[in-house]
């Protein structure tokens, strides 16, 4: 199947997609993004995912290209265009393209928007869910303002290949008093002994996610006790459950953490019950 990318204005086949080699995301990282779920072909979450993006923008201080509605436009276009019904839509907005300069460009340039959409496989999604996966820990040496979506993200990769290669999935980020700040591109939880959810609290250490508001709302929806605060990795290992979330994978159980075993080795109840009734509680579109 052939696939298609928004650059700039234009739906272009994916061989022809292509920025400038002078764009200020490919030189200084100096862009943001937004990945976002599709299924049904349905945007999930995309009010708040385009909320979050405008946020980056505004902290960068990068004008956001076209109305919230024409993005909205564009984004259904490249799922439609490249067939996708279980899949992520991929957005990126750099300052744009200008002279190598650290300074930001004098008059400024129109930012550079890319889109992509690719299909994911549920069922492989859904085996690995119902398996769980291995996590390490990682120092996490990121920089301060890690609540906007940039697309710097050396640690994020050097932390992924790291888990990889001790055979595990994802890596946790725990900061120099061992207190957990999330994984390398999803949110962490844990339920305690006591079966209080838990998931550090949202400030610029950390990426505020859209499954995470979901899922917070889903706990509150339930009943459950939430404490947004911050957890340690020793709570960790002595948790019952732990699990992370983001848009392409949802609520993902973690069955083992530094080697440590959790709970019983497998998928908890929670975990269980909150990726089943997840799109309860997020906006389908
Ligand atoms: N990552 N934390 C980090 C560092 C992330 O990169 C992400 C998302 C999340 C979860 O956010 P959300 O629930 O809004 O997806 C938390 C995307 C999926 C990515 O980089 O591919």
């Amino acid at each position: 199947m052939s696939r298609y990318a928004y650059v700039n204005g234009r739906y272009l086949p994916f061989r022809e997609a292509k920025v400038h080699v002078e764009d200020r995301g490919y030189q200084f990282a100096d862009g943001v993004y937004e990945v976002c779920e599709v299924r049904g072909g349905r945007l999930i979450d995309e009010r708040r995912h385009i909320e979050r993006l405008k946020r980056s923008l505004g902290e960068l201080r990068i004008p956001l290209p076209m109305s919230v509605k024409a993005l909205g436009v564009v984004l259904r276009e490249v799922v439609a265009r490249n067939r996708i019904g279980y899949g992520l839509v991929y957005l990126q907005i750099t300052r744009g393209v200008a002279r190598r300069d650290h300074a930001f460009p004098s008059p400024p340039v129109a930012p550079t928007m890319v889109v992509t959409a690719r299909p994911l496989n549920l069922k492989r999604n859904e085996a690995l869910a119902a398996a769980g996966i291995a996590v390490i820990s990682v120092a996490d040496n990121r920089w301060g303002r890690v609540d906007i979506k940039s697309v710097g993200l050396l640690p994020n990769v050097l932390a992924r290949q790291a888990a990889i290669e001790q055979g595990a999935r994802d890596a946790w980020f725990v900061d120099k008093d061992g207190v957990v700040m999330e994984a390398s591109s999803a949110n962490a939880w844990i339920v305690t002994a006591e079966g209080a959810l838990v998931t550090r609290h949202a400030d610029h250490a950390i990426l505020r996610g859209i499954t995470r508001a979901v899922v917070v709302d889903a706990v509150k929806g339930q009943g459950l006790s939430i404490e947004e605060r911050a957890f340690t990795l020793q709570e960790a290992f002595a948790a019952r459950e732990a699990f992370i979330t983001s848009a392409t994978q949802l609520v993902l159980p973690v069955v083992k953490v530094d080697g440590h075993v959790i709970g019983d080795g497998k998928p908890g109840p929670v975990a269980t019950a909150l990726r089943r009734e997840f799109y309860r509680y997020a906006e389908t579109g």
